[in-house]
């Protein structure tokens, strides 16, 4: 039985939708005298942990920020062996990703990602479609900003082809014009490595998120730091913009809120 994240702190719930931004791959490689292509490669360990380990807590959305749109931006030899890298994992993973039931969602630019990796992740994603335990979404070229501009030129776009007005912009026509409109809101989002920022990932999706900052640079991210972030968010009493008094009422006269 999963239990669903709760408005009231409940100590048993387990997010929904958990988002990961997985930092410190380049120091881990430093500091053991690497190349910085080496901490991504010992990033996918931690990877696989979080897809069995939240796949068995109950999490229904785990989404990983792979690659930034900002990312870009580094020496193209580290920006080649990323996409190496997700190209080989992607093909090594996908078998045991659809015994696992798990179904692969891809979110950010993918046209500027060159034909081998898009043909890697239409396969993955056309082979994995039937799945249900739980949906992986990876992040790949993608920015919370470029997410939020993209809707709202979709949404220009309709009005201009006089499909929409603007007064009927609102919350949820906004949010459905999101690549990440088919997900629910993250619960819970980890960032590893020690900084405390959103770095440009789902920004309208976080906006409720509770969020945790582990100091475990993310190739050292065992089950033992999941495990601290599942106890975090366990205890957090999500408001949603009410009064605590309110949410403890609420939790007393009906129990399960
Ligand atoms: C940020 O650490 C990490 C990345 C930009 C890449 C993350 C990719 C992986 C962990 C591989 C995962 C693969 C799949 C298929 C999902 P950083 O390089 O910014 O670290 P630093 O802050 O120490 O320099």
């Amino acid at each position: 039985m999963i239990a669903i994240a709760s408005e009231s702190g409940d100590a048993e719930a387990v997010p929904r939708h958990v988002a990961v931004i997985m930092d410190g791959n380049g120091r881990w490689a430093r500091s053991r005298a690497l190349p910085r292509h080496a901490g991504h490669k010992a990033g996918i360990k931690p990877v696989r942990m979080m897809v069995e380990s939240c796949a068995q807590s109950g999490v229904e959305v785990l989404t990983l920020f792979a690659f930034s749109s900002e990312n870009w931006r580094r020496p193209p030899e580290e920006v080649n062996a990323l996409m190496r890298l997700f190209i080989e994992a992607l093909r090594r993973e996908v078998a045991e990703l659809y015994r696992n039931g798990i179904r692969l969602r891809f979110i950010g630019q993918l046209d500027g990602l060159g034909p081998e990796l898009n043909r890697a992740i239409s396969e993955a994603v056309s082979k994995t479609r039937d799945n249900a335990r739980m949906e992986l979404v990876l992040a790949v070229a993608y920015g919370g900003r470029w997410d939020l501009a993209g809707a709202a030129r979709k949404l220009a776009r309709e009005v201009e082809a006089g499909e929409l007005r603007v007064d009927q912009i609102d919350e949820a026509r906004f949010e459905a014009a999101l690549e990440t409109a088919p997900l629910p809101p993250v619960d819970l989002l980890i960032r590893s490595g020690g900084e405390q920022r959103i770095s440009n990932f789902l920004l309208w999706d976080l906006a409720y998120s509770e969020l945790y900052f582990s100091d475990a640079l993310w190739p050292d991210f065992t089950q033992t730091q999941l495990n601290a972030a599942f106890e975090f968010y366990a205890k957090r009493q999500r408001r949603f913009g009410r009064t605590a008094e309110q949410i403890e009422v609420q939790t007393f006269s009906h129990g399960v809120p």
